[in-house]
């Protein structure tokens, strides 16, 4: 058996940060080696998010993304993940038919990909589900605010969630039904100020403001792979789009040109 790292972020370290005062960074991975990369940087978690159908497969929603999927990509982040704590999002329809269903699937996550925890949508009306979760010993990050799994419902991506009075019914749900954390997403950050300071869990933030305990990107927008998506709350750190395109194209003409490979690259 193998020693576990002391500096791992263990769930319960993560929620002591808030007792610490010291702010959760959070990015999203979906592959081994970008995983090492951020786990390498310090980052405390790395969420492999269901934005695995947009920002991976090209698709328009998180809908189509399958639960042996978020498995297979699951797998990769947590055996690279030295100190980061992992994430594991369950997808749409894995967990909403019953407290059953999601027992047993977020019980595959964590025997498949042995990742630590899970994340779903929803608060006032997850909470059963929330607490069978955490009854059967499979910690919770919640995720309240835009929910991009109710995309039908709420008719679109990118509308900020502003009734004040659910917001706070749904954190307050989800904390009571036993979510370690919860993700605040597209709220404004007046509300999400006033959720960080009424909860004893980490909120973690997307498009919440500054006040809350940490802060979640999805890496490809944060580093610029992906382009044509600008929200007021994403900033860029890279623009790996144009790095990798220009590499690209210097390949593609040296390989033209014939001034690659040369002899150097080749075995006497
Ligand atoms: O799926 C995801 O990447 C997420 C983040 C946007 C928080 O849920």
């Amino acid at each position: 058996m193998s020693a576990a790292r002391d500096d791992r972020i263990t769930v319960p370290r993560f929620v002591a940060a808030k007792g610490a005062g010291r702010k959760l960074s959070v990015l999203t991975a979906y592959d081994f080696p970008t995983a090492s990369i951020l786990d390498d940087a310090g980052v405390d978690a790395l969420l492999v998010g269901d934005t695995l159908g947009m920002v991976v497969q090209g698709k328009s929603t998180t809908l189509p993304v399958t639960l042996d999927q978020m498995i297979y990509h699951g797998e990769m982040v947590a055996r690279a993940a030295k100190r980061s704590l992992v994430i594991v999002d369950l997808p749409f329809l894995s967990y909403q038919v019953s407290p059953q269903q999601a027992v047993e699937n977020a019980g595959r996550v964590l025997k498949e990909t042995l990742a630590p925890c899970v994340k779903l949508e929803g608060g006032v009306g997850q909470a059963g589900t929330i607490a069978a979760l955490t009854t059967a010993d499979i910690p919770v990050v919640a995720h309240v605010g835009l929910k991009p799994q109710s995309v039908h419902m709420l008719g679109g991506m990118n509308k900020v969630q502003r009734d004040r009075k659910r917001l706070l019914e749904d954190a307050h749900a989800a904390t009571e039904a036993g979510a370690f954390a919860i993700v605040l997403e597209l709220i404004p950050m007046d509300i999400a100020a006033e959720i960080t300071a009424a909860l004893p869990i980490p909120t973690i933030g997307i498009g919440a403001g500054p006040h809350c305990d940490g802060q979640v990107l999805v890496t490809p927008d944060m580093l610029g792979v992906t382009t044509g998506f600008s929200p007021r709350f994403l900033k860029r750190y890279a623009n790996l789009h144009d790095v990798i395109r220009n590499a690209a194209a210097e390949y593609v003409k040296e390989v033209r040109e014939g001034t690659f490979p040369t002899e150097q690259h080749g075995h006497p």
